[in-house]
């Protein structure tokens, strides 16, 4: 982790196009979350969710529709600017301007990473057509270095959900199922993001120390779980009293004061996972494995040992065993793998 006393936080009542060219150096940010206005009425929203709003802080500003194209393209355009190369980039987005944020970012040399679907609960009521109860999450990186991705942050390669598949892989999924939280009473944004979603693209996409950007604060969600995960944190709003009052929220954590509440996950197990097997490992996976058949082990059971054993997950041994195994056994390999995933 770098010097604490070096962690940075700078926040702009600006709008966030004009602030990034005067404020932020080209390739300087590791990591930008952000959520754009949604260009559908935002000051609505409340009839739209049928939401009591008193608690919701005013003078969210929003994008007319008419603008959103030429909008979405200036901060992208920004956004590209400011990233290190190599940095990552996740957009929230609704499906109404959706197309504008996808035209936008093609006009940029960002890379698509995924398309996440974030389904959360609260959707829209509806009668006559289904309900709609998800966002999209565009992750992009910039060109030129490794992106940052910290696949075994979470979960590690050997732990398995209660259902038995690997925690690891469901956890990276595209599809992310994670509630908004709610907070009867307490002073808010129109849309804030939940903690955990924002700590999961944190978690992956960053290292402690790094610098995470978000272009549209709204209630500093971003920068709060930033500063709660030792990252540094900058970005604008130019909603008065809502900076005003977040800015002096975020004032009062703790740096690191959400790094104890996440799991940890265990080491993993599997150190020579991406290695490749030599002609003297492949002896030996083999002998072993032999020998477990030898013994009565099914060959779930084997393969298992042999992860241990060998300290490579189960399709790399499987690889392995199958050079050596007919059609037959092959059929019962897809049903066990269907099993496991
Ligand atoms: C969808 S909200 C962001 C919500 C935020 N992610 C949260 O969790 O609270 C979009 C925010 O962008 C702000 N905004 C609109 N236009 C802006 C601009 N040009 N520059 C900076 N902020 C802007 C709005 O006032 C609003 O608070």
């Amino acid at each position: 982790m770098k010097n604490k006393c070096l962690l940075r936080f700078e926040f702009y009542n600006e709008d966030c196009i004009a602030g990034c060219r005067k404020h932020i150096r080209d390739n300087s940010v590791d990591l930008i979350i952000t959520d754009p206005p949604y260009g559908i009425e935002g000051d609505k929203l409340d009839r739209h969710y049928n939401r009591n709003e008193s608690h919701v802080i005013d003078g969210y500003v929003e994008i007319p529709n008419t603008d959103y194209p030429d909008f979405s393209l200036k901060w992208i355009t920004e956004a590209e600017r400011i990233l290190k190369p190599g940095g990552s980039i996740y957009i929230v987005s609704g499906y109404t301007n959706l197309i504008h944020i996808l035209n936008a970012l093609r006009e940029t040399n960002l890379q698509e990473v995924n398309h996440i679907i974030w389904k959360y609960n609260f959707g829209v009521y509806t009668r006559a057509k289904y309900v709609s109860s998800h966002y999209h999450i565009l992750f992009y990186k910039k060109k030129g270095r490794k992106h940052t991705f910290n696949t075994y942050s979470r979960y590690a390669d050997h732990e398995r959900s209660d259902a038995g598949g690997s925690s690891n892989y469901l956890d990276r999924e595209d599809v992310w199922q994670i509630n908004r939280e709610y907070k009867p009473g307490k002073v808010k944004n129109k849309n804030e993001l939940p903690t955990q979603l924002l700590a999961k693209m944190i978690q992956y996409s960053s290292n402690e120390g790094d610098v995470v950007c978000d272009l549209f604060l709204g209630s500093f969600s971003t920068a709060k779980v930033a500063k709660g995960l030792n990252r540094q944190a900058v970005g604008f709003e130019l909603n008065k009293t809502a900076f005003n009052y977040q800015v002096q929220e975020v004032d009062k954590l703790r740096e690191g004061y959400l790094a104890g509440e996440l799991r940890k996950p265990p080491m993993n197990k599997y150190v020579n996972g991406g290695k490749p097997v030599g002609a003297e490992e492949r002896k030996n996976i083999l002998a072993s494995y032999a020998r477990c058949v030898d013994n009565g082990m099914t060959k779930k059971a084997s393969i298992a040992n042999l992860s241990e054993e060998f300290g490579r997950g189960y399709w790399s041994i499987l690889k392995v065993i199958d050079g050596t195994t007919n059609a037959s056994s092959l059929r019962s390999d897809k049903e066990q793998q269907s099993r496991l995933f």
